[in-house]
């Protein structure tokens, strides 16, 4: 048989997939991977999908997504982000956050470019810009996972196309300040870059830290692609609906692109989308004051365990450094699943500088998670 492609078969399959199939069949195991919140969908979001398919919704959906739900992303920007758009020419929707990232670099990039980003950082990056041959610049972060805004500015060359954030952030759980966004927003409008801005996570935050989109800001909204999805606040990653908000070419250039590879998403989930964004943000809170005690739970256990780590300020991961046990994460990871049967996701699957590191994911009740800290601690004594 010829060879497959090259480009794909120098990806490998996704650690945390990885992770899933290490625990499949284990019924001991904690799992503390997996980026999915732990309650259920709301109901209005259930009931909006199956209210259309018993209205048999079932034909291709309009490729940009149904009017109804871009009129509801319209709103929902104006009010939650202060970005104002127009739902005919700003927002498409798409396939999941996935999809939305996927469009983003099929339309911006063209091979050899380069893109800036603070490292460690979402997995699906690295692999967007293999995928699409951008070159993915990783930019230390601080030891408190700030970007360096200095350490990027030097990264900028002839070739860089755009800065990428995501804040709050997987995996680090840092948010940006107010004056890191502003740099950021400096360095992208100096040296006439894209900004492209991941707020999958932006409802979960703590301490007071407030979320501010870079497209609501002065002479923003052009360079910046704001990318969002239901998974996360809905907790709906199985709906796989998601969007992109950007100006009117490069919404344009992805219908172009999305009616090719993906011709829409599914229809009836749409009104399901619909319905979740119509419902009172109150539903929200009483998750959010429980994902706070868990990432305080977390935090603190860590810290007794001399798992260092400063304190997320959003999202639901977290990201010790395993410094003080002369042990990395692979080997960290293998050792405690076997050992104690509880996953988490080894620090190299976020970039080049966090092999000794590893990602834990509190999305899951107070009692797996103290269970899952009792079993971290008796594997940590062993180091
Ligand atoms: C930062 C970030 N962006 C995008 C996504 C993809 O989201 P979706 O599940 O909607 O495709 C994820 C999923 O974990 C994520 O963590």
């Amino acid at each position: 048989m010829k060879e497959l492609s090259k480009t794909i078969t120098l990806a490998p399959k996704s650690k945390i997939r990885e992770l899933f199939d290490l625990a499949a069949g284990r019924s001991d195991v904690i799992s503390l991977g997996i980026g999915q919140p732990d309650f259920l969908t709301p109901q209005p979001a259930i009931d909006g999908t199956i209210a259309a398919l018993n209205k048999k919704i079932t034909y291709y959906a309009p490729t940009r997504g149904v009017p109804a739900l871009l009129q509801s992303i319209e709103k929902k920007l104006k009010v939650d982000n202060n970005i104002t758009t127009n739902w005919k020419d700003n927002i498409i929707v798409t396939n999941g956050g996935s999809q939305a990232l996927n469009l983003t670099f099929a339309t911006l990039f063209n091979p050899g470019d380069e893109m800036i980003l603070s490292s460690p950082n979402f997995i699906s990056y690295f692999y967007l810009g293999l995928f699409y041959k951008v070159k993915v610049i990783e930019a230390q972060r601080r030891p408190d996972f700030g970007p360096d805004i200095e350490k990027m500015e030097r990264l900028i060359t002839k070739k860089t196309k755009a800065i990428l954030i995501n804040s709050p952030n997987n995996p680090t759980g840092y948010a940006l300040t107010r004056k890191e966004l502003d740099q950021i927003i400096n360095l992208a409008s100096s040296y006439d870059l894209y900004l492209i801005t991941d707020e999958v996570y932006e409802n979960y935050l703590y301490d007071g830290t407030i979320h501010t989109s870079p497209a609501s800001l002065d002479e923003m909204f052009n360079r910046t692609i704001t990318i969002n999805a239901m998974s996360k606040l809905f907790s709906a990653t199985g709906f796989r609906l998601g969007y992109v908000v950007a100006n009117k070419d490069i919404i344009n250039l992805m219908e172009n692109y999305h009616q090719y590879t993906a011709a829409g998403t599914n229809h009836a989930a749409q009104y399901g989308f619909i319905e979740a964004l119509n419902m009172d943000k109150s539903f929200f809170s009483p998750i959010l004051q429980s994902f706070y005690q868990r990432r305080n739970l977390v935090y603190k256990r860590l810290n007794e365990l001399d798992l260092k780590v400063s304190k997320p300020k959003g999202a639901f991961y977290i990201m010790p450094s395993l410094k003080n046990y002369n042990i990395n994460g692979i080997e960290f990871s293998e050792k405690l699943m076997k050992e104690q049967a509880v996953a988490l996701v080894p620090g190299n699957a976020f970039g080049s500088y966090s092999d000794t590191m590893i990602r834990i994911s509190y999305a899951t009740t107070i009692e797996k998670l103290e269970e899952a800290m009792n079993r971290i601690e008796k594997f940590v004594k062993t180091l």
